[in-house]
């Protein structure tokens, strides 16, 4: 099922419509601890001359990890190679981009936990002694090959830290878990990003859009442009506030940002009165893949107390009876 609230990337949209992206550090609204701690570590690299230590980014998706690598190569000045770990399937394709980067780039390897074991063990001594060890051929004939990298920073994202191994792990010299944003920081990113669109909305309105963004950017654009849409068509110079909540209603975004999918998980998890559920049981009764309930349905839902995780599996609270019992008062959603 299509999500309006998916935090799956949108190619499309993203590379069709204009960037909403923050220009550079000071357009970063957010992740305050995370902007401190990395503003001097960024500082103290540039005053040495040296790349900046290696990074590792962790927490749900859309918090804007990607961002936050774009801004630190900025902030640098050094060149940024993006790219994501399925896009690298043998050896040869990490050796390939290793020996093309330059002293100082920055290497962004989003969902950097699906890396295979072989790619992975590349990266090892890329990392720790800036060299590429890797055998060519094989059998009798198989040679050691050892080539000098130039010092580069890599830059690693993932939505599960705990994926991880633990060799590539200590590999990294700072790690940020990212998270969820306050509806005021999400209010001030779609006041900016409805600048960057020439569409400028009401206060009541991008707080609207934040309170149904499930503390998520990605999704707080994405509604952004949806209810612009709504607003364009009827010719509204300013995005009003009733313009907005009519827009979020006729996508199905309720008060709180559940869609569809959430309150089925609520719901199902108060159908077992009581009883703790596992994940696979879960997933098997929602048609959803773990690895999605996991990493982009719970993470909202337990960090706002909707669920809670226990030894033995998710239980309901009374957070998650309220909100369906608004719902169900309303008729709507259930
Ligand atoms: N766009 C996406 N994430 C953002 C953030 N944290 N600050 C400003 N603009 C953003």
């Amino acid at each position: 099922m299509e999500r309006l609230v998916e935090i799956e990337r949108f190619d499309i949209e993203e590379s069709s419509e204009k960037s909403l992206r923050p220009d550079g550090w000071n357009d970063y609204i957010g992740q305050p601890q995370i902007k401190k701690n990395l503003g001097v570590f960024i500082q103290a690299s540039k005053k040495r001359a040296e790349a900046l230590d290696h990074v590792l980014f962790f927490g749900p998706p859309g918090l804007g990890k990607t961002t936050l690598a774009l801004i630190i190569a900025t902030e640098m000045n050094a060149n940024i190679k993006v790219t994501a770990a399925p896009m690298i399937e043998k050896s040869g394709d990490l050796a390939a981009i290793l020996t093309n980067l330059e002293e100082g780039d920055i290497l962004f390897i989003d969902e950097i936990h699906r890396l295979s074991p072989a790619v992975e063990e590349i990266l090892y001594s890329a990392m720790e002694d800036f060299r590429l060890d890797i055998i060519i051929g094989s059998g009798p004939a198989a040679q050691s090959v050892k080539i000098d990298l130039p010092r580069f920073t890599l830059i690693g994202a993932t939505t599960r830290a705990g994926m991880l191994s633990n060799p590539l792990r200590d590999r990294f010299g700072m790690s940020f878990r990212m998270n969820f944003y306050s509806n005021e920081e999400l209010s001030e990113i779609i006041q900016r990003a409805s600048t960057k669109l020439d569409k400028e909305i009401v206060n009541e309105a991008s707080f609207e859009i934040a309170k149904r963004s499930r503390g998520t950017p990605r999704i707080a654009l994405r509604l952004l442009r949806r209810v612009r849409d709504f607003s364009d068509v009827a010719d509204e110079i300013n995005i009003s506030i009733d313009r907005s909540k009519f827009a979020l209603n006729e996508l199905g975004i309720n008060e709180n940002g559940f869609d569809e999918m959430d309150i089925r998980l609520m719901q199902l998890l108060i159908s077992a009165k009581g009883k703790p559920m596992g994940l696979s049981t879960i997933a098997a009764s929602l048609s959803e893949d773990e690895g999605t309930i996991e990493d982009v349905l719970e993470p909202y839902l337990l960090a706002n107390g909707y669920i809670e995780r226990t030894a033995k599996g998710r239980l309901p609270t009374p957070k998650s009876f309220g909100v369906l019992k608004v719902s169900n008062s309303l008729g709507t959603l259930l």
